[in-house]
């Protein structure tokens, strides 16, 4: 077990675990942003740089500081260590630079992106972001491609997070799209336009962080805030079979994986993660092929939450929450005055 101190509070984990999970642990906004690590996927981190932050004390044993900010998706504890996330300025301001980079080639089109409302881009900016940006170039331009029969791919949006390419590496039966090219010329490609159709591919729009992989089927259909998600399941051969509905009335818009507040695919009960297979996201757009389970609870700050349900807890309140139901093997200490209400 290794003792870390991440913005003033301490808790103990299991040896290898990365700064990001341990934050996670601590929930609220102590948890780094990420844009490109994903739990589930193997290898994911490590390119986006949203998750930094500031390691005052490299750890017990060797107490010096970390000469510059590191990816905590990609660094992992030792026992001792302290690190400083939202309670640095320095870290935040170079948060900051690393947003104004993404933002670079990113067009501002939310007003007709159907990832608008649940785009972590679109949270990072207006959290993290500038309000103008100093880019005087011409932004990359690309045009809409269908890749495979369900998926649009906007080019200009991606932020080259790789996480596409590893659901095709990891969960699907052959890969063929990748990043290719490098520098400012890289793009996501299928080479030669070949089209992605197999029985997973649909996953690939559900962990895409911007709106560059988007669901044809639902595309322009509405906008999310207007839509009621609700999670229901079926009994299906090839996958969990559980889902979140997306309801506009009685239609139902589009079908996608369920997603935890960290916008990852949540577990089975096995443990293993709740993928969707692509007859469940696409064929099955009607409410009698589920049993629905409820409304959902959206637990997660952004547009996506208007309307829904019960109200957003701030900060504080998260973490309070979350030190009351520790994993097991977790250890937390809280540091003087770190959930007084009134130390914002
Ligand atoms: S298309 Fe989306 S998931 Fe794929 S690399 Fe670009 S931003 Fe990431
Ligand atoms: S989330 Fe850590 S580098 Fe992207």
């Amino acid at each position: 077990m290794a003792k870390v101190t991440i913005d003033d509070i301490t808790i103990e984990v299991p040896d290898g675990t990365s700064i990001l999970e341990a934050a996670r642990i601590i929930g609220g906004d102590i948890a780094p942003p990420a844009m490109c690590y994903y739990s589930k996927l193997k290898t994911s981190g490590g390119y986006c740089r949203t998750c930094i932050v500031k390691v005052e004390q490299g750890s017990a044993k060797d107490p010096r500081p970390m000469p510059k900010p590191v990816a905590s998706c990609r660094t992992t504890v030792m026992d001792g260590m302290v690190v400083r996330n939202i309670t640095s300025p320095e870290n935040l301001e170079a948060r900051a630079g690393v947003v104004e980079f993404l933002l670079l080639n990113h067009p501002l089109d939310c007003p007709i992106c159907d990832q608008a409302g649940e785009c972590d881009l679109q949270d990072l900016a207006y959290k993290h972001g500038e309000e103008e940006t100093r880019y005087q170039f011409p932004r990359r331009e690309f045009e809409p491609e269908d890749i495979g029969p369900y998926i649009k791919l906007n080019m200009n949006r991606c932020i080259l997070c790789y996480r596409c390419v590893k659901v095709a590496d990891q969960i699907t039966d052959g890969r063929c799209h990748g990043v290719v090219n490098r520098g400012e010329v890289s793009q996501i490609s299928t080479y030669i336009e070949q089209a992605i159709d197999n029985d997973f591919s649909g996953n690939m729009i559900d962990v895409c962080p911007v709106g560059a992989l988007t669901d044809k089927t639902f595309r322009f259909k509405s906008r999310v805030w207007y839509t009621k998600p609700v999670d229901a399941h079926r009994d299906c051969p090839k996958c969990s079979g559980k889902v979140r509905l997306w309801y506009q009335g009685e239609e139902v818009l589009r079908v996608t994986g369920r997603k935890d507040q960290w916008g990852e695919i949540e577990n089975n009960e096995d443990g293993s993660t709740a993928w969707i297979c692509n007859d469940c996201r696409f064929d099955k757009k009607e409410t009698k092929d589920w049993v629905i389970e409820g409304p959902t609870h959206v637990n997660r700050r952004s547009v996506i939450s208007a309307n829904h349900y019960e109200g957003l807890a701030a900060i504080k309140a998260d973490t309070l929450r979350m030190l009351g139901s520790q994993p097991h093997g977790v250890k937390v200490d809280l540091g003087e005055g770190a959930l007084d209400p009134n130390n914002e």
